[in-house]
């Protein structure tokens, strides 16, 4: 799901009775997986890594593990939101839905444990590389780290998780209800582009770390 999925599903909200996708597009079949739990799995997995680094506190692979979770987690937002999302904007609506119930049982799985995975590791290579012991005024980019990734990782929580979890069950339904999604795309669209911008202010701290604080 992404911010210009808002304006499809306000179109969609106006088709909302696709109670079953036309068969229109040879081949297609509508049947999507449901969300698979075998992915806490996965999940279970990337925890356990991040917790040997921690524990193991090896400098250069915390640094790792922190770069990849928070590039791939910066990168799928804003691809997801100005690549996917003008795409599915222009495709036909039975099209939409079967990527959005097909995107989101993994994006549910993804997401969070990269939000999570970055702004943990974060914080104890941080730890490691004495930024957290600088002194004011420097500290103030440390503390921009903190409070950016905190307010995007409990907005991707609160608002953003619970949304994506409503349309996608809805969208399930055999008859989904369109004004309902459109109203809950309205409320994400706007979470998705703040956390767009948060996310391009946040590698601008982290590109002040790496040059010196
Ligand atoms: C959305 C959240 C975050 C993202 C996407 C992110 C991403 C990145 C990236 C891409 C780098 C490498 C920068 C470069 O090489 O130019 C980096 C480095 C770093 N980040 Fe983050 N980061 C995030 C949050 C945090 C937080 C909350 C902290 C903890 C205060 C933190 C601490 C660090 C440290 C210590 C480095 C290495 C600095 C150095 O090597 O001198 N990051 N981060």
């Amino acid at each position: 799901m992404t911010s210009e999925t808002g304006s499809f599903v306000k179109e969609h909200a106006t088709q909302a009775a696709i109670a079953t996708p036309s068969p229109g597009i040879s081949g297609f079949s509508d049947d999507p997986p449901p969300i698979n739990p075998r992915n806490l799995v996965w999940v279970a997995l990337a925890f356990l890594v991040l917790a040997v680094a921690i524990a193991i506190d090896d400098v250069w692979l915390l640094n790792f593990i922190h770069v990849m979770a928070g590039v791939l987690w910066t990168g799928i937002d804003l691809f997801m939101g100005f690549v996917i999302g003008p795409i599915m904007r222009r495709s036909p609506v039975a099209v939409r839905r079967a990527m959005v119930l097909r995107l989101m049982p993994k994006t549910l799985f993804l997401l969070p444990t990269l939000a999570i995975i970055t702004g943990t590791a974060g914080w104890f290579h941080a730890r490691q590389i004495g930024l957290l012991d600088v002194p004011y005024p420097a500290y103030w980019w440390v503390f921009a780290a903190l409070t950016i990734v905190t307010v995007l990782t409990v907005q991707g929580f609160a608002v953003l998780l619970p949304a994506n979890l409503l349309v996608y069950f809805e969208m399930r339904k055999s008859a989904p209800d369109g004004a309902r999604i459109g109203r809950l795309m309205r409320r994400y669209v706007y979470a998705v582009a703040f956390q767009g911008l948060m996310q391009v202010a946040i590698i601008v701290v982290m590109a002040r770390f790496v040059t010196g604080l």
